[in-house]
């Protein structure tokens, strides 16, 4: 190997040092280099805010549908969503979705994703209605904590997944099944009825390759032979789960997840073995226990966005994000149930309800009035000023 020697620098050269530099900036081009700076193009590729891509193959389930959306598709960990962006009478909406593909298929050139159709939703239902095979559609790059991480979970996971909660599990069982997570899954998977259940045939072909993997189908409404029956309760975690310890990865519908959560209290482990996805909104704030009583039928908000005031009357029964799309604004968004903290923006008066279980917001928010607008409702006349 070269061994730098100080004693054979020649302190001379250090001497025209300024000089030299001045020459090579007079020297220079005065214009821009066209050329981008090559980490910069790696990191956008890696990172791009943005994708285009186009839908190129539809399955249909029962009140759901699966895209694959085909494209250059950036990296991602099996667990993580897109944030999927659709323009609607001239409004832009955006709403996430877990990604039901393995990071191997992102390398192959697609994602998938599933849609469920919801009582009033409008971005689920537009897309129902609006997408087929051919469609270009802008989603964002791959995000979200509900991955697993070798330092912090345990070896054994039982995943416990509720309707199209089931795609993430998707994602980290494929994962699994390929060799880029190493870990033991055994997913809880609750459905109405055996009709309900989407990706059956995928997930009972990824069990049988992979002794890795194990699905159990759970049915609350129809008793039938090779199902359990019931709710997801603790004896049937404690009935699946793998001998000593286990994480638990929990994401479904806001009912089953309470449920769960409760069933978990009677088992004796630590919570930091307790994960959740819980990206979407709450649908009303009603159904919080601690959702308070006489909030007024109408409130104000006045928005501050751009150093522009606009003023909005509106229902009280939705979170301030979605009160602010229905008027033609669009704070910035991603997982829209107070995980992410992207949409973070500053209640300069009023007051807002955000549910406990929702509340992730740091000490120092409270101190300067900051809320996320995906989870916070206006129980008052509001003032409130985006980024
Ligand atoms: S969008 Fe993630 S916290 Fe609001």
């Amino acid at each position: 190997m070269k061994k730098h020697n100080l004693n054979s620098l020649n302190p001379a050269k250090f001497a025209d040092l300024i000089k030299n530099r001045e020459l090579s900036v007079s020297s220079a081009d005065a214009a821009y280099p066209l050329a981008e700076f090559s980490p910069n193009t790696l990191a956008n590729s890696l990172h791009p805010k943005k994708q285009k891509l186009r839908i190129t193959e539809i399955s249909d389930f029962k009140n759901c549908k699966a895209f694959k959306l085909s494209g250059q598709c950036a990296c991602f960990t099996a667990g993580q969503y897109i944030n999927v962006y659709v323009n609607i009478d001239g409004k832009v909406c955006s709403r996430p979705y877990s990604l039901a593909s393995s990071p191997k298929d992102a390398s192959d050139g697609f994602y998938q994703i599933a849609v469920k159709a919801v009582d009033g939703g409008l971005v689920s239902n537009y897309i129902l209605q609006n997408w087929s095979v051919g469609t270009l559609v802008e989603v964002s790059d791959p995000i979200g904590n509900f991955t697993y991480e070798p330092l912090r979970d345990c070896k054994n996971v039982v995943g416990i997944a509720g309707g199209s909660g089931i795609t993430p599990f998707m994602s980290l069982a494929k994962s699994v099944l390929e060799g880029s997570e190493d870990f033991n899954l055994t997913i809880l998977y609750g459905c109405r009825k055996e009709e309900d259940i989407l990706f059956r045939f995928e997930l009972d072909s990824l069990a049988e390759k992979c002794d890795r993997l194990k699905v159990i189908y759970v049915l609350s409404e129809e008793c039938k032979e090779g199902f359990e029956q019931g709710n997801i309760s603790y004896e049937l975690v404690k009935k699946y789960a793998p001998k000593g310890e286990f994480s638990v990865f929990i994401c479904g519908p806001e009912g089953m997840t309470r449920f769960v959560d409760k069933e978990l209290e009677l088992l004796d482990f630590e919570r930091k073995f307790i994960r959740h996805e819980v990206h979407g909104e709450t649908v009303s704030p009603s159904n919080f226990e601690d959702y308070p009583q006489n909030v007024p039928e109408i409130i104000s908000i006045t928005v501050w966005n751009k150093g522009e005031s606009k003023l909005i009357k509106a229902s009280p029964a939705a979170p301030v994000v979605r009160i602010l799309e229905q008027n033609g604004i669009n704070p910035p968004t991603r997982c829209r149930s107070g995980e992410c903290g992207f949409c973070h923006s500053r209640l300069i008066s009023g007051e807002v309800f955000i549910p406990k279980e929702l509340n992730k917001l740091r000490q120092a928010d409270n101190k300067f009035g900051f809320i996320h607008p995906c989870c916070s409702y206006p129980l008052t006349d509001i003032e409130i000023e985006i980024s």
